[in-house]
């Protein structure tokens, strides 16, 4: 390929190009102008205001995490570190049912992490809630889903044990109407957590209807992921026949030892689905263990008969991650509190809430290490952080999963391929989503890429030590703008709200 352009912004030269699609690699130069990518070919008689040498490194497009919970850490903390310096050039947060609007109900849900920092002025809606994004500026692109959760705790207040009225869910599909309108790219549920957890089918399936009129997504942190995986696979794929949405479903796993195996049943299910025209698919963060409120798995009886959500859980496999005021419960295990007080499980838990607060987090060791490689080798999965990057002892995927995938699971593991899992990061998501002109490295497409060595990539968070980047991706590219270079963030802040179908 030649261009007539002589002259860039900047050029990636000699790298070897992943481009999304899941094809084979080539060689190419890869020039940028603005915010674009301009040239793909063999540039080296062009000339550039920077330059970068790629020669032995992967280029690739940026990764979109599909599954983050930063809308409000954002604003907060806009550079953003835990993503971008893992190649992460677009989040897709609101995640889980928890969104970021209507900001009322929105605010504080997530503690720490949905708090807003001085100076930012509250949104009313999702119109308001991107224009802050393009305000602000994060160093990364975000995309937004709206919460279920958030909207039924708008809608019903205090009393959620109950199912809505009429109005109140009109109310609700209010909401995804405007969401829709301001560039939402769909809707998500989160029902093992309260409120969600009290609605029904029908209930998400009507205010799911809206987002399904956009051709958006339904993206859900399914009923139960233990004894009852099944049935809540089958629940998020009737919401998506019902609805008119294309499903995703969040953090695909099966959680507690009684149900390892049961992916092979899901996979199953999930493929039936895509034969009868359904567009279903999955993400996953790479780690047997997972991460999410205490208050939740109390709530879900994970401690007693193992019938909720979670599974069975066994308190040795729990890590204290966050507790808001007492720094020295975080990276303890709920079996060393048990030992110290002397106390069943379930009042050990509840002893740490009532002294922390409903905001403290745990990681939770409760997943089969054959599953997660099962569901990696999908072809419908795709990658997300789900990221809590709150605490002193978060889950270490916040900062790792991505070169874990690319280090490990590829390189040392060969579970997957490099372009496959270059696929499932970039190009598979921007599709799903319907992020116009991401995912994919090609001329006239936003030039949001990553570099890195496929021979030495690897993450460095571990449990102990979950807040260190990875090692071997120096180079990070947010709409033609170098947000990390040789490894060191820029602090530039080149990111920008991405609506539904927009470029
Ligand atoms: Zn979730
Ligand atoms: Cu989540």
């Amino acid at each position: 390929m030649t261009t007539s352009y002589d002259h860039f912004n900047l050029i990636f030269r000699g790298g070897t190009v992943y481009d999304g699609t899941g094809d084979e690699p080539f060689n190419a130069d890869i020039g940028i102008t603005g915010d674009r990518i301009s040239a793909l070919g063999d540039l080296s008689t062009a000339t550039a205001n920077d330059e970068i040498d790629a020669s032995g490194m992967a280029v690739s497009p940026g990764f979109i995490d599909v599954h983050s919970h930063d809308d409000f850490h954002v604003l907060s903390s806009p550079d953003v570190e835990h993503n971008t310096l893992q190649g992460v050039t677009t989040l897709v947060v609101g995640n889980c049912g928890f969104g970021a609007a209507p900001y009322e109900s929105a605010a504080g849900r997530l503690g720490e992490l949905f708090k807003l920092p001085p100076g930012v002025t509250p949104w009313d809606g999702y119109a308001g809630y991107l224009a802050t994004i393009d305000q602000v500026k994060p160093s990364l692109n975000v995309a937004a889903l709206i919460g279920h959760n958030t909207l039924r705790l708008d809608a019903m207040g205090d009393s959620q044990e109950v199912p809505p009225s009429i109005d109140q869910v009109t109310h609700m599909a209010g909401w995804v109407a405007e969401g829709m309108d301001a560039g939402a790219v769909g809707f998500s549920t989160g029902l093992v957590y309260e409120p969600g957890r009290f609605s029904t089918t029908d209930e998400i399936a009507a205010v799911a209807t809206v987002s399904g009129g956009y051709r958006g997504v339904y993206a859900s942190h399914i009923r139960n992921e233990g004894e009852g995986l099944l049935k809540a696979v089958q629940e998020a794929i009737i919401v998506g026949e019902m609805s008119g949405c294309s499903v995703q479903i969040s953090h695909h796993k099966a959680s507690g030892s009684d149900n390892w195996g049961a992916i092979e049943r899901t996979l199953e299910i999930i493929e039936a689905a895509r034969e009868r025209g359904l567009h279903v698919s999955v993400d996953q963060y790479p780690y047997t263990s997972g991460s999410t409120r205490l208050a939740a798995v109390l709530q879900n009886g994970a401690f007693s008969d193992g019938s909720g959500g979670f599974g069975l859980v066994k308190a040795e496999d729990v890590l204290i991650a966050t507790a808001p005021g007492y720094p020295s419960h975080e990276g303890r295990s709920l079996e060393s509190f048990i030992k110290e007080w002397d106390l069943p499980p379930e009042d050990a838990a509840q002893k740490i809430l009532d002294e922390a607060g409903d905001d403290v987090y745990v990681v939770l060791f409760m997943m089969d290490e054959g599953d997660v490689r099962r569901v990696m080798a999908h072809p419908t999965t795709m990658i997300g952080t789900d990221g809590i990057p709150v605490g002193s002892k978060p889950h270490p995927r916040a900062w790792g999963t991505y070169p874990r995938i690319l280090g490990h699971y590829v390189r040392d593991e060969s579970v997957i391929t490099l372009p496959d899992a270059i696929h499932k990061m970039s190009g598979m998501p921007a599709d799903k989503f319907q992020l116009a002109g991401r995912g994919f490295v090609k001329e006239g497409a936003f030039a949001d890429l990553v570099m890195f060595d496929p021979s030495t990539v690897i993450d460095t968070a571990t449990y102990e030590d979950p807040k260190t980047p990875p090692v071997g991706m120096p180079h990070v590219i947010v709409n033609g703008v170098p947000v990390v270079r040789d490894g060191v963030h820029t602090h530039a802040r080149a990111g920008r709200a991405l609506r539904l179908g927009l470029e």
